[in-house]
């Protein structure tokens, strides 16, 4: 057959509330144009994450309610560790509360002045969590990687020339390198398993542990199974499992490919390294058998792990991204292409070219898409990167939209509704202002600055 259906059928609904575009224009005045502002049940489709936001299955609920609350040797730590192993088979699995923690713990270990962490491109919290302990978080993903319309297969993939240059020259200052699968902060781009592999092998040669930023690893090997030569008849399971035979540790949110709405681990092999990892977690997480989680929330984990490589879920996944932004393109909104896996990417200042970008064409972008069809998305332009620590402002490097598709939580006419909502602020762009900002806090501005139309 040639329609791709949502692979599930369900079991329990919550209802949206469906509101009028004069109700919406009020809203969105009262928000201050932020849409981070917005109640969540005045917002009909939310696309403003995938992290934490996915519908759990009848299996994960059911999983629940095993979970043993105790503080030490609880069987749910044991089987949320065995579900882990199963795929990545580190010598070591300790539970985080989410992804940022076990950064956070592996940044204690590894902290110092003038060290260099490189990566294909670190997410905002992993660069946080480096810089903050004064380690510079390089990004050396492949130039095609930085550019939204260009074809590439690979376009997370690491800039491997670029890479051995900083380990011939500063090996001494990298602790260890990382790679992000699939590459978030540029657009949900995979990375293939040739360039793990000779990352992996650089890695070796300059003696230094290969860590995997792996929130996404399934939509990864999902993608290396339908694009690289050779993988075409592997499972996905046996893919995951090789990307992670390369690797020396992991950084995870399981609020991602593992279907549950908090949770996440570090993983690692070397048993010093492990040592003072479990020393950090006792002290601000928990006992190394829940770290971050309770018993239920390592049950839930569990058995998302044992969901996400469901081959009919990621064909689903991948295509309903690809859908729309194939929809998208065909009436002229120039959106990111390929498709990367969790998000469709809008590219606001080819778009709204008459808005100049420190009038935010991204944010304008989201305004109009919410007044129009109760629509949430983010903005990844000037206005969450424009204000520099010197405090000047300065346009930022690309004006993109993020819609973040939450995983198996909406449907085709969903997707349908949204490419007809953007059918119709495409034909009513230029009517379209920009904004400016009313107030601002002195850091991370888009999550609570106020913006006005110009
Ligand atoms: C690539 C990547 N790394 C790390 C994180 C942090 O995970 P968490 O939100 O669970 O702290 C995220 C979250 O979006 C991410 O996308």
């Amino acid at each position: 057959m040639k329609t791709i259906i949502e692979p599930f059928r369900i079991k329990v609904v919550e209802p949206i509330r469906v509101t009028t575009v004069a109700e919406r224009e009020r809203l969105l005045a009262a928000a201050n144009y932020n849409l981070f502002a917005l109640q969540s049940r005045d917002v009909l489709i939310d696309l403003l994450t995938d992290s934490g936001t996915s519908a759990m299955s009848s299996a994960q609920w059911s999983a629940l309610m095993n979970g043993d609350e105790s503080y030490a040797g609880s069987p749910s730590y044991t089987r949320f560790e065995a579900a882990v192993r199963d795929m990545m088979p580190f010598k070591h699995i300790i539970p985080t509360h989410q992804g940022r923690a076990a950064e956070a713990i592996l940044c204690s270990i590894v902290a110092g002045e003038g060290l260099i962490v490189p990566n294909n491109t670190h997410f905002d919290t992993t660069r946080g969590n480096f810089e903050g302990v004064g380690i510079e978080a390089l990004d050396l993903v492949i130039d095609e990687g930085r550019d939204p319309s260009c074809q590439h297969p690979f376009k997370g993939n690491m800039d491997l020339d670029r890479l051995e240059s900083l380990l011939a020259k500063h090996g001494d200052r990298v602790p260890l390198v990382m790679t992000t699968i699939t590459n978030n902060a540029g657009g949900g781009q995979p990375v293939s398993m040739a360039n793990i592999a000779a990352t992996k092998a650089l890695c070796e040669r300059y003696g230094k542990p290969l860590f995997i930023d792996s929130c996404r690893f399934a939509e990864n090997s999902y993608f290396i199974k339908l694009r690289e030569a050779g993988f075409a008849d592997r499972s996905v399971r046996d893919i995951v499992r090789e990307i992670f035979s390369y690797a020396d540790g992991m950084t995870m949110s399981a609020k991602k490919d593992a279907f549950a709405n908090i949770g996440g681990w570090l993983a690692l092999n070397d048993d010093d390294w492990a040592e003072q990892a479990r020393t950090r977690l006792i002290m601000t997480e928990g006992f190394p058998t829940y770290g971050g989680m309770s018993g239920r929330d390592m049950e839930c984990v569990a058995a998302g792990l044992a969901e996400i490589t469901d081959e009919d879920y990621l064909c689903y996944r991948i295509r309903s991204i690809e859908y729309i932004s194939e929809r998208l393109a065909d009436f002229g909104v120039p959106v990111m292409r390929p498709a990367g896996g969790h998000a469709v990417y809008v590219d606001a200042k080819a778009m709204l070219p008459h808005i100049p970008p420190l009038q935010y064409p991204g944010q304008a972008l989201l305004a109009a898409v919410y007044v129009a069809g109760g629509i949430r998305g983010v903005e990844i332009g000037s206005f969450m990167f424009g204000r520099q620590p010197d405090g000047s402002e300065k346009p930022a490097a690309m004006e993109l939209v993020r819609l973040a598709m939450p995983r198996r939580g909406y449907t085709q006419s969903h997707a349908d509704y949204l490419v007809e909502v953007f059918e119709e602020v495409n034909r009513n762009k230029h009517a379209i202002r920009g904004l400016e900002i009313s107030w601002e806090p002195k850091s991370l501005r888009h999550f609570t600055g106020k913006l006005r139309p110009v």
